[in-house]
């Protein structure tokens, strides 16, 4: 098997092989003066089985359009079989029409990955259990849910001091398999809203009783606006120490200031997307999710 890295993740593609006892094989990404990108696979890959490591994060279009080029590249090369590992998958969030008028983002990337001759997909906690659908290649979804539930009990958080909190009803699904994997830990939801048009969240209650340790957990962080504002309303009820777990720290520009300046003491998100040194702050704890990806590829 080879394994191969756009640019957007090299650390954890390099992780993911190392955990294979292997290294990456050789790709160049060269710009043209306009801006544009094109991409060259350095090792014979005829008949080979390949894998192509790329999440698409920000600069998500960038990134994909990457993704698709090494893929097309690794087809004309002859590969017997290509693999995308993605671990956070850009646009998944638009899986269906919010308001009239919109599209559906992930359905378009799926068709595309579809059309260029993707034979699989890898990804790690999508947003929504509807998103598989969209694709019509075998797309298998990891959990980081059990890297969590380690260090939760790590932690010596247990279910007779501590609940599970999802700070929208989306969560409930993860929250259950978290609460499984933690012995029957209680858990909370919050009545989150969200403005379409503006992206404001607000909240207001608490379905489920709220002890002095609250666990928020969360698919992605984008804002921190989500996770700013479920740490205000568990403080309010009582919460003394607040931890949050997110798979995907899809930072937008602010997010690290408002995460260290919320009300959380801790905020554990995994490698799926690279944070750059800029963006790290006190509060922040990055787990791997490699070992998941390797075992799933030699599986
Ligand atoms: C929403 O449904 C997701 O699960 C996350 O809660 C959300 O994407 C987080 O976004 P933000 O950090 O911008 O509030």
């Amino acid at each position: 098997m080879k394994i191969f890295s756009g640019t957007s993740n090299k650390n954890l593609a390099e992780k993911i092989a190392k955990d294979l006892g292997t290294g990456l094989s050789g790709l160049e990404v060269s710009v043209f003066p306009d801006g544009e990108k094109r991409v060259r696979i350095l090792d014979k890959v005829l008949d080979e089985d390949t894998v192509v490591v790329q999440a698409t994060s920000s600069p998500v279009d960038e990134n994909y359009m990457q993704l698709f080029f090494i893929i097309d590249a690794l087809k004309r090369g002859g590969a017997k079989s290509v693999t995308a590992v993605v671990p956070y998958l850009g646009y998944q969030r638009q899986d269906h029409m919010f308001r009239k008028g919109e599209d559906v983002s992930v359905k378009v990337i799926a068709e595309i990955l579809d059309t260029i001759g993707l034979g699989k997909l890898i990804t790690v906690d999508l947003h929504s259990i509807k998103i598989k659908e969209a694709f019509n290649i075998p797309v298998v979804e990891l959990s980081a849910l059990s890297v969590f539930a380690k260090v939760i009990t790590e932690k010596g958080w247990r279910k007779d001091s501590a609940v599970l909190v999802t700070p929208d009803m989306g969560g409930i699904r993860r929250i259950r398999i978290l609460s499984e994997l933690l012995d029957n830990m209680p858990f909370a939801v919050i009545e989150k809203n969200r403005d379409l048009a503006t992206g404001t969240v607000s909240a207001e209650n608490i379905e489920g009783k709220i002890g002095k340790k609250a666990i928020i957990v969360d698919d992605m962080i984008s804002s921190g606006g989500t996770v700013a504002m479920a740490a205000d309303l568990l403080r309010k009820n009582g919460a003394e120490q607040i931890c949050v777990f997110a798979t995907h720290a899809v930072f937008s520009e602010k997010a690290p200031k408002i995460l260290q300046e919320s009300g959380v003491n801790s905020v554990y998100v995994t490698d799926t997307v690279f944070v750059p040194g800029e963006e790290m702050f006190s509060k922040l704890k990055i787990l791997s999710v490699s070992k998941l990806i390797a075992d799933e590829l030699v599986d």
